[in-house]
């Protein structure tokens, strides 16, 4: 038997759901606290990108295989690696419906970032967006500059 969403629950979501997730996602771009080591070491060569935006999985993830990382050779010396892995497992995402589905870990292919980012996947197939990675090009202010290095 199929089960039709009640009218409280639609109103729920509509209500109370929908904007409590956009202020969450606003909030993402500032973690609850600041790590040197990773502002320096991960903005060097796309921005720092918010900590909150990935699971815990997904960060430990990324940090265990650093020496292959989509490509490239972002190796860190152990003391470092370990201490901004902590820092990214900390202010992990606690949502999980933000888990990538991809084979590495990525936050350009989870359901929210797909779903708010139409405009950009269509420049990206036209070649008119090097990547969808690169937040900067559509995200400026203060925010953004934290995570750039700067
Ligand atoms: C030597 C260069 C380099 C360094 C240093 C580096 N990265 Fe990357 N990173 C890349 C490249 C290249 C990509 C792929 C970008 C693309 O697909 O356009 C990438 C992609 C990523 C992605 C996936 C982005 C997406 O598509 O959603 C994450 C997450 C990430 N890096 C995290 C980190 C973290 C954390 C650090 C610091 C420990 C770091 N990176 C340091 C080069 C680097
Ligand atoms: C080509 C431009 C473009 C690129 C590249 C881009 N974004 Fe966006 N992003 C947007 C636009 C436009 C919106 C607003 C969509 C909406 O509200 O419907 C958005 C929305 C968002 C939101 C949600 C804000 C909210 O109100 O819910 C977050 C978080 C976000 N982007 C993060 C990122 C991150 C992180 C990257 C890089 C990995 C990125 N974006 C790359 C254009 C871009």
């Amino acid at each position: 038997m199929i089960n039709l969403p009640s009218a409280a629950q639609l109103v729920f979501v509509l209500l109370i759901a929908v904007p409590f997730s956009a202020a969450a996602r606003d909030d993402a771009w500032q973690p609850r606290e600041d790590n040197a080591a990773w502002r320096a070491e991960c903005s060097a060569c796309h921005i720092a990108f918010p900590p909150a935006l990935l699971p815990a999985d997904d960060w430990l993830d990324i940090m265990s295989r650093l020496d292959k990382h989509y490509g490239v050779d972002a190796s860190l010396e152990t003391t470092l690696r370990q201490q901004i892995g902590a820092f990214l497992e900390r202010n992990a995402a606690a949502n999980r419906s933000l888990t990538s589905r991809d084979d590495v870990p990525r936050i350009t292919s989870a359901d929210w970032f797909v779903r708010k980012h139409q405009g950009a996947i269509r420049l990206w197939r036209k070649g008119k967006l090097k990547s969808l990675a690169d937040c900067a090009a559509c995200h400026k202010g203060p925010d953004i500059e934290r995570m750039t290095g700067n």
